[in-house]
Parts: structure tokens; sequence; C-alpha cells
């Protein structure tokens, strides 16, 4: 276990704090229900955090505070009440603070020690990731920190990925990451960009495209899909995931059932080819949290 000594090592200090003991809680379970690819993904998200200045047990208490307040709220008013896109713009997406020492250091940390967001990932890796062709293009809207661009960056040889967020800070944050991992900066093309518009992307022009944890954070996730069957060739990929019932600063959008994403996305001209339904409650039953992470792989028809 010497190979993985930064999860090892953030282990111990979560273990610790009773605030953030339940996400070494979640580490255990994943390591024994996702094995080696887990521990190393997760060992190099922790890693890169690291070497972008980063403390990952610092993050983790930050994330932890950010989400209870979150699901507090949810569940004591029975919505997510964040205000408005507009509101939610100004106080956190152009928030350089928040973005940049909270929010997108967040996502990172979440992909390395949360069975919610890891459990897309591993549908990712295996039913997305694996089928993509050496030399592919595709978008990412809403890419965030980079996590999955950075994947297919590093895996899928010659691919050329376009990228789209509506924050300056994500557009800053991003290519630090992909510096410290070693990729060629020709391979990407970061812009600002907003899903509730149209993409300055042809029509039927990619091989493949990514919509990770945004369509709740916007009013009209519809339109957004139709926008990205739009962009896709027939037959293109699509990576989308999501959540229904779990809070965080800046969601706007509940979905009141799985059945009604699939069918949101069978609407705008996909065909589900594979998906995963977590909730949080299935792995820990007396846990008031009633968060259920979705994640879905498409192809259009
Ligand atoms: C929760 S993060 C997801 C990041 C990344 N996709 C992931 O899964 O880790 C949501 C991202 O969507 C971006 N975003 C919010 N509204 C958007 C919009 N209308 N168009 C494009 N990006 C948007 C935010 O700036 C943020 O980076």
């Amino acid at each position: 276990m010497a190979k993985y000594i930064k999860f090892h090592e953030l282990q111990q200090q979560l273990k610790t704090n009773p605030m953030t003991i339940g996400i070494s809680t979640q580490m255990d379970m994943l390591q024994e229900r996702y094995g080696e690819k887990y521990l190393s993904v997760s060992e190099s998200l922790l890693k890169l955090l690291e070497d972008l200045g980063y403390n990952t047990f610092e993050q983790a208490k930050h994330y932890m505070v950010d989400y209870i307040k979150g699901m507090m709220k949810f569940l004591q008013k029975g919505s997510y009440s964040n205000g408005t896109y507009e509101e939610i713009q100004e106080a956190v997406y152009d928030n350089e603070e928040k973005m940049l020492n909270i929010y997108l250091p967040g996502l990172i940390l979440a992909h390395a020690v949360t069975i919610l967001v890891y459990t897309k990932c591993h549908l990712f890796f295996n039913e997305f990731l694996n089928k993509l062709k050496p030399g592919a293009a595709g978008v990412d809207v809403g890419f965030g920190e980079g996590f999955y661009l950075l994947e297919i960056l590093e895996n899928i040889k010659d691919s050329k990925c376009y990228g789209f967020d509506i924050s300056t800070h994500s557009l800053k944050f991003a290519p630090r990451l992909f510096k410290q991992a070693g990729i060629d900066e020709k391979r990407y093309s970061l812009s600002i960009g907003d899903i509730r518009k149209k993409l300055p992307l042809d029509d039927n022009s990619m091989d493949f495209a990514v919509i990770a944890e945004v369509i709740e954070h916007i009013t009209n996730p519809e339109d957004a899909l139709s926008e990205l069957a739009r962009v896709l060739k027939k037959d293109g990929l699509l990576f989308l995931s999501t959540v229904k019932d779990s809070n965080h600063m800046d969601h706007i959008t509940n979905f009141p059932s799985s059945e009604y994403v699939e069918e949101m996305i069978e609407k705008a001209g996909f065909k589900v080819m594979a998906k995963s339904i977590q909730r949080n409650q299935d792995d820990f039953p007396d846990s008031k949290d009633i968060s259920v992470g979705l994640a879905y792989v498409c192809r259009k028809i």
C-alpha cells in the first residue's frame, strides 16, 4: 500500500476530525468496491491537488461545511432555494475566492473521496471512456475543474477537446491542472460558453460530449440536451451526470425521479446505453441525506 501515500495520509487525517470521519469511511468502501483502479485515480487526483498548492485535508473540511449547509437548507425548506441563476452566478461562478479556493479544488477532492461522485466516474471509465476512439473530437460543457477532460486527454490518443464554462475561474484552473498533468496545450481549447445558448460548434461535428453536474444548475435542462444533440454526430456518445435531492450552493433544478431524467434525455434524441443510480441511503440507511447520484451514457440516434 506504500504506492498510495497521499490516499493513506489523507485518510489518517480525516479520521482525526468528527466532521470528516465519514469521508474516510467512504474511501474504505470505494476501495473495497472498485479496488486498484479507484486507488490509483484517487491517489493521482490528491497528488495533483497538492502539486497545485492545495492542502487536501483543509479542502475536505471546506467541502464538508458546504455540503452539510446545502443539505440542511434543502431538508428544512424542501427545495434548493439558492436564488436565481444571475444571483448564483454573481455569488459563485464570478467569485474568484470561492471558485479558486473552495469550489474547484473541492470538485477534484469529491472525485477522489466520495461515493456519490466516484460511482459516476466508474460508469464514465467503463461505459464511455473505453468506447472513444483515437483522434476523437468532443466537447465538455461546464467542465469546471477539468476532471473529465483530463481523463479523456490522458487516455484517448490524439483526442481533441473543446471545453466551455460560464466561469472565468474554471478557465484559469483547468489549464493549470492539465499543465501539471503534462498535457500538451494544443490538444484542447477552453472558452467561456453558456449552455443556455447556442454553442459555437457546427451541427453533427462532435464524436462525444460530456455534461457532468451541470443540468441541475440551469432552469432549462431540456434545451441544453437538445443543443448537445445538435452538435453530436449520429451515434456520437454523451456522458451526462447529475443529482436528485442533493443541494449545493449553486443548484437550481431538482428532478422528480431518475425516470424523469431518463425520459428527458430520450426526448432530446438519445438512447440510454448504460446508467448508474446511487442512493446515499442505500449505503448509509440511518443517514438523513437523501441524495441520489445519477449518471448516463447515451448514444445520439
Ligand atoms: C458542479 S460543476 C461541474 C464541473 C465538472 N463538470 C465536474 O463534473 O466535476 C458545474 C460547472 O458548470 C458551470 N456552469 C454553470 N452554469 C453554466 C452554463 N450555463 N453554461 C456553462 N457552464 C456552466 C460552472 O461554472 C461549473 O464550473
